[in-house]
């Protein structure tokens, strides 16, 4: 085998190696990362409203929230959002990419916490 051969195979063997590698941190990373984007696809409610909500409703839906209106208007308020008399107004969360059936849950999850616990 001439220098030149030796060197190339050399060459070859790192290169092999390096992509090995970076195969396996992809693969780690990918598997790292699934269960945040299969959350982020399926988010809960009941977090969503901790986190953006109820600073203005209160954590048990007790202000600015009547559960005898039907699911309809407190999906379409969600949605669209409303302005009260004064602020704080209801944002529209549309808008923020909010879809009707996140909405929906939100709505119906508003009512669970409202609805005495027997
Ligand atoms: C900046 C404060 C604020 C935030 C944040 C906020 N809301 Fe509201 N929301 C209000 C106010 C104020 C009203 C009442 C508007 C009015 O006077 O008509 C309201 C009204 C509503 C209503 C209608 C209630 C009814 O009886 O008609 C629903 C349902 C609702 N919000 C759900 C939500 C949800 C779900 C979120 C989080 C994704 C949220 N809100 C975040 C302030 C807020």
């Amino acid at each position: 085998m001439s220098l030149g051969a030796i060197y190339m195979t050399i060459t070859r063997i790192k290169l092999i190696a390096a992509a090995v590698l970076f195969l396996g941190l992809f693969a780690i990373l990918g598997f790292k990362t699934e269960p945040i984007v299969t959350s982020a696809a399926t988010p809960d409610a009941a977090a969503t409203f901790k986190a953006q909500c109820a600073m203005c409703h209160t954590p048990t839906a007790a202000k600015a929230y009547d559960p005898a209106k039907p699911d309809e208007e407190h999906i379409q308020t969600i949605l669209k959002g409303r302005k009260g008399e004064k602020p704080p107004y209801m944002p529209g969360y549309e808008a923020k990419g909010m879809t009707a059936d996140e909405a929906k849950a939100l709505a119906e999850h508003m009512r669970t916490l409202r609805t005495p616990k027997t």
